[in-house]
């Protein structure tokens, strides 16, 4: 009878099963009321009486040792029916991250956003251009050292294509689809033939604007550039204007904002001046107005252009512009923004 219960206990110690079921059928042949384990109950009887004690002890120690092992069989089937196979699932549910704006699409919303409040619309032109919407209609004499090969990708020679070096290009093919008043601002990609460093990029972004009606004057460009300067950087902002040139704008300006960083005083980042300087502005020349079938005599318009990178370095002060193009999770993760 002993040799018997060993034996059972070995045979049920080795059992293995492929589902619950299997589970459920090993339940039944060994602890059922007919099962092998019962069955040694009834023999229990025919044991001598002074072996009966050892032999109920090792036939209660067998069915309970059947009970473990079966539900043992039992349990794994109930953790991977659930397809997660040593996984904790009372755990709290993992968090997942939102995705965050790219830097740049950021400040590029807030200068949509700012020019928008003053009633400014938007509006986006081809990348690849031409000479004349990025050159020529802008005013550029034909030997101008912009349209050098060290500036412009050009991509064909006749007819001519080539990538667009400044959003310029899109103050032609509005004004020469559309009759002022015209109040937009252009966003959009530019290309340039520079090595690739901490300060320049052979590829950036570029916000144009551009408002055409009768009377435009310089004050409104000065008003209109201060507004934004004030709502980019802050209330407490100051702008100023230095002659420039630009071919395409006369007379033409360069832009600097009060430092925001150091409040005006001097630091690293304004070289000491309190001063950034952020973008070209001037009076549309009355040539370009005329090449793109405007009537000069009856209007008047400004327009500027700012850089999206610089912006954002200001606003943010990063420090060095491939950072933008890097799409390293750890920087792009800093700029969460209602934008
Ligand atoms: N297109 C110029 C550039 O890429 C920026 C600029 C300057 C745009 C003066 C303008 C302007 O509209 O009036 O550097």
């Amino acid at each position: 009878m002993i040799n018997k219960i060993q034996a059972l206990q070995a045979e049920i110690d080795a059992l293995t099963v492929e589902n619950k079921d299997q589970a459920e059928e090993m339940r039944i042949k060994y602890l059922s009321k007919k099962g092998l384990i019962s069955q040694l109950f009834g023999e229990f009887r025919n044991v001598p009486a002074e072996d009966k004690k050892a032999v109920g002890q090792a036939i209660n120690d067998l069915k309970d040792f059947a009970q473990d092992k079966i539900n043992a069989l039992k349990e794994q089937f109930e953790v991977a029916s659930t397809g997660a196979e040593g996984v904790d699932l009372t755990a709290p549910a993992e968090g997942f991250q939102l995705g965050t704006r790219h830097p740049l699409s950021v400040v590029r919303n807030e200068i949509n956003e700012i020019f928008t409040r003053l009633g400014f619309t938007i509006a986006e032109g081809p990348e690849i251009e031409d000479d004349w919407h990025v050159f020529s209609a802008l005013n550029f004499p034909a030997e101008h050292p912009a349209r050098d090969m060290q500036d412009t990708f050009f991509i064909e020679k006749d007819p001519d294509v080539l990538l667009r070096t400044h959003t310029s290009s899109v103050q032609v093919r509005v004004m020469e689809k559309t009759q002022p008043p015209i109040r937009a601002i252009f966003p959009g990609r530019v290309f340039r033939n520079e090595a690739i460093s901490a300060r320049a990029h052979c590829i950036f972004h570029q916000v144009e604007g551009l408002y055409v009606d009768e009377n435009v004057s310089f004050a409104d460009l000065k008003q209109t550039l201060m507004y934004f300067a004030k709502e980019m950087f802050g209330e407490k902002t100051e702008i100023r204007l230095r002659p420039s040139y630009f071919p395409f704008t006369e007379p033409s300006a360069e832009m600097d904002v009060s430092c925001s960083i150091c409040g005006g005083k001097g630091c690293n980042v304004c070289k000491y001046t309190g001063w950034l300087e952020i973008l070209g502005c001037g009076m549309v020349d009355p040539n370009v107005l005329d090449s793109c079938g405007i009537d000069s005599k009856k209007y008047t318009g400004f327009a500027f252009g700012m850089g999206i990178e610089r912006i954002t370095m200001l606003k943010y002060g990063i420090k060095d512009l491939r950072l933008y193009f890097e799409n390293d999770a750890r920087f792009l993760r800093q700029f969460q923004s209602a934008y």
